[in-house]
């Protein structure tokens, strides 16, 4: 069995690197995938990029080229329920695109047209592991089972996150996690999101931003070593 795990930028992947042994690399599609072995799992790591067109041509390689039978996102994102702080966590229950606006034929805020479905569930036993992991390994920082909200945009504007809540009932917003939920759903592999808040997509979210991935990416780190530790 193989665990396809994602990230979208080097700071989400590269302690999964450096905790990988036996590493193998190989490009596809511009997109480098690492074959190793973490805590005894046959893993591969990759870098999508940033967006939905590329965590969907990474995730379809990931499951077609290296056989993943699971998928795990590892990264940040941007709160959108306003409790939440920098560092907290949110696992996926479900995923949805925010951007994907067909509204003017008829169809919902969010719906895809001509699919029957375009809110994408997250695997339950894959989310009962990660809250489990993350009560005992994630010390002072909230954790949440919500909804993904992914769009081809940084929000960085009050207006707008209070307009996602309002709509879509997200937790956070960010840019790959329901491309990557739809292509696991119509392959029929079940993953899980987590992420990390990097910042409350407002006014000062950019800088937020690159103040705090990093500390923020190793929360979901921690996360995805900790359900590799205890997947058997
Ligand atoms: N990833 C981290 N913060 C984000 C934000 N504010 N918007 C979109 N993606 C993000």
């Amino acid at each position: 069995m193989t665990i396809g795990i994602i990230g979208a930028m080097n700071e989400e992947i590269e302690a999964l690197l450096s905790s990988m042994i036996d590493i193998t690399k190989e490009v596809k599609a511009e997109i480098e995938y690492y074959r190793g072995v973490i805590n005894g799992h046959n893993v591969v790591v990759c870098k999508s990029g940033v967006g939905k067109v590329n965590a969907s041509i990474c995730t379809q390689i990931l499951i077609d080229r290296f056989q993943a039978s699971k998928v795990l996102f590892t990264g940040v994102a941007g709160a959108v329920d306003p409790t939440l702080n920098i560092g907290d966590i949110v696992i996926s229950v479900d995923c949805m695109q925010h951007d994907m606006d067909a509204t003017a034929l008829g169809f919902k805020e969010g719906e895809i047209p001509f699919m029957d479905r375009f809110i994408f569930k997250a695997d339950d036993a894959l989310i009962t592991l990660a809250s489990k992991v993350s009560d005992e390994e994630v010390n002072n920082q909230a954790i949440i089972k919500g909804r993904i909200l992914s769009g081809d945009q940084f929000v960085a504007n009050r207006e707008k996150v209070k307009q996602l809540f309002e709509k879509f009932e997200g937790s956070c917003t960010e840019m790959e996690g329901a491309a990557v939920a739809q292509v696991c759903s119509m392959n029929n592999v079940p993953f899980v999101i987590i992420r990390s808040i990097s910042d409350k997509a407002d006014g000062s979210a950019n800088s937020n931003f690159l103040e705090f991935v990093k500390y923020a990416a190793d929360n979901s780190y921690k996360i995805i070593v900790g359900m590799l530790e205890r997947m058997s």
